[in-house]
């Protein structure tokens, strides 16, 4: 089997996963348990994997800060997702029910928020420019998911929704792989560079979240499929898609619909389907992928440098 985007850093990445178990300790178990509950279901850790390679890859000496720092963006990310499965009523998370519906409303959305206040307590280790990045990570997180709100129900143009996606996934992924080499002391350049890397393989994740909904299934994705299309969220190939005039009518009819069916979201996605909408989507996500893999001409070869590239490369060809 050919060895995978995180196959030099396994350990680390186990180390992030206790630093968050360490992170998440409350006086009140309630809290402890579901932010356990969804750290232990699983996931890609591709965020903590994306610092940890970036602050490897430029030379970086002192692991545990790289692992805290990492640890935190897992934590921002996680708390995210609780959120986001209240927002889009999704029922399932990482292959089990998300955390709103296991332990309720109120008690999953106080979680989230302390997931967040102790991410940042991590990120409070450090000096002012870091607690600033991680910061701005998590204002283009809420900037992203506003406009997404405001959009629901429209066909958003396609910079309106590049946006959207520039804001919620690939921005917070850019400061991850930023604060790596800034902690490892590199040059400004290879900063710049991994800044680079991390939004573009950023936005190429997100698009291709965005064609799984359509196509994947939830076995393999441990959530729910056509969550976006059911919620009224156009994305990337449902917008490419009712430019198609073959089926702008019914799909529009059908988005459009305040409560769609389980009829009426196969019907979509199978219009979808019919269009070139998922391949011009793909060739658009490889394209980002792309121009990661070229920013890390920025940093020296290495065998975390590879897992960057492999990691870029993953995000494409997926299917979870
Ligand atoms: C899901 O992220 C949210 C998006 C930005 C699409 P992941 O697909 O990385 O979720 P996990 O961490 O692997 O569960
Ligand atoms: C969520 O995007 C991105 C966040 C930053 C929360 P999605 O809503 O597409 O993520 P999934 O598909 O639920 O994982
Ligand atoms: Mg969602
Ligand atoms: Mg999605």
């Amino acid at each position: 089997m050919p060895q995978s985007w995180d196959f030099s850093i396994k350990e680390e990445l186990h180390q992030v996963d206790q630093e968050i178990r360490r992170s998440i300790q409350s006086e009140q178990p309630i809290l402890t348990e579901i932010c356990d509950y969804v750290i232990s279901s699983g996931g890609k850790r591709m965020r903590p994997g994306v610092t940890i390679l970036s602050y490897l890859a430029n030379g970086g000496k002192v692991v545990s800060d790289a692992v805290k720092i990492a640890a935190a963006f897992e934590m921002i990310h996680s708390a995210t997702l609780i959120h986001d499965d209240i927002n889009d009523r999704s029922e399932m998370r990482r292959g089990k029910p998300s955390a709103y519906k296991r332990y309720g409303l109120q008690e999953a959305l106080i979680s989230g928020d302390f997931l967040f206040v102790k991410a940042f307590s991590i990120g409070g280790f450090f000096n002012e420019e870091i607690v600033n990045m991680v910061a701005d990570a998590c204002t283009a997180i809420a900037e992203g998911e506003i406009v997404q709100f405001e959009q629901e129900g429209e066909i958003s143009s396609l910079d309106v929704y590049l946006d959207i996606i520039r804001g919620k996934t690939a921005k917070p992924i850019m400061a991850g792989a930023r604060i790596g080499a800034y902690l490892a002391e590199a040059e400004p350049h290879a900063i710049q560079g991994m800044g680079e890397y991390g939004l573009n393989i950023g936005m190429a994740f997100q698009i291709v979240d965005d064609i799984l909904d359509i196509v994947g299934t939830e076995q393999m994705l441990g959530k729910p499929r056509m969550v976006d299309f059911s919620e009224g969220k156009a994305t990337l190939p449902l917008i490419l898609a009712i430019g198609d005039g073959e089926v702008e009518k019914r799909l529009t009819e059908l988005f459009n619909k305040d409560h769609k069916t389980h009829r009426d979201v196969e019907e979509a996605a199978e219009l979808v389907s019919r269009t070139t909408a998922l391949d011009i989507s793909r060739t658009k996500a490889q394209e980002y992928a792309d121009l990661a893999v070229r920013a890390l001409k920025e940093i020296p070869d290495s065998i975390h440098k590879e897992g960057l590239r492999k990691l870029a490369s993953t995000v494409v060809t997926r299917s979870n």
